[in-house]
């Protein structure tokens, strides 16, 4: 990786900054001062700013974060803020939603820069099950329970949906399990049976449970990681 690049994300400063640190001789690689941004670092390298020395990230990195409403699961939107105001982590971009919520849904989100790991959780042939606290416009019938572990026909798909359980808790609240993560599927769902979602929050991924604040995030425990590589 070249230095300014690493400096840039390590440090979190514009690579015109780094250029200005560099040029000042704030920075040394294996005690070597360093001037140009160019200049090749590996893994094995000992970077220095101001004599402190900068961790290099080698191991792949897991989190959750409870997002709260109005935030997108991508890290670049020109229109709306992005979940990575929450983050404060170093190379936060590196960083991607493993699923992402709708704009308007709360709740577990999995960050990673762990593709394979990530591609466990939404590939569809994983089977990864996704709970969600599903509040609806119209009062839930016991009918639905049967409906939705048949599958439904969503608008606009050749296939119905997989068997999905249907927990009814009240009259306009219910918890859903799907193991497949179509565009918008849930809301889709319950439109296919003349219902609609008024307010949606994920609350599980595998065995993987969100039990942190709006707003917060955390890294994940080995145990959790390895819940989804033992899927
Ligand atoms: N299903 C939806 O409709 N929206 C989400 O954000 C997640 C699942």
């Amino acid at each position: 990786m070249r230095l300014d690049k690493f400096l840039s994300h390590h440090l979190g400063i514009s690579r015109n900054l780094v250029n200005k640190e560099l040029k000042a001789a704030n920075v040394t690689v294996n005690d070597q001062i360093i001037k140009s941004g160019s200049y090749q670092i590996t893994t094995e390298d000992v970077i220095k700013y101001q004599d402190n020395v900068i961790e290099q990230i080698t191991e792949k990195r897991y989190f959750m974060l409870n997002k709260p409403q109005g935030y997108v699961c991508s890290t670049d939107d020109s229109e709306h803020p992005t979940i990575a105001y929450f983050i404060d982590e170093p190379m936060a971009d590196k960083l991607h939603a493993a699923g992402r919520l709708d704009l308007d849904t709360t709740g577990l989100v999995l960050l990673t820069d762990d593709g394979q790991w990530s591609h466990r959780i939404t590939a569809p042939k994983h089977h990864c099950q996704k709970t969600y606290l599903v509040s609806v416009e119209s009062p839930l019938t016991e009918s639905l329970i049967t409906q939705f572990e048949q599958g439904l026909q969503l608008n606009g798909e050749k296939d119905l949906t997989k068997s999905a359980q249907l927990e009814i808790i009240s009259e306009y609240q219910a918890r859903l399990t799907i193991s497949e993560g179509k565009y918008h599927q849930v809301k889709r769902m319950f439109a296919a049976v003349g219902n609609h979602v008024v307010a949606l929050h994920r609350q599980k991924i595998g065995s993987i449970e969100l039990d942190i604040a709006e707003g917060e995030y955390r890294p994940l425990t080995e145990e959790e990681i390895n819940s989804i590589n033992e899927r």
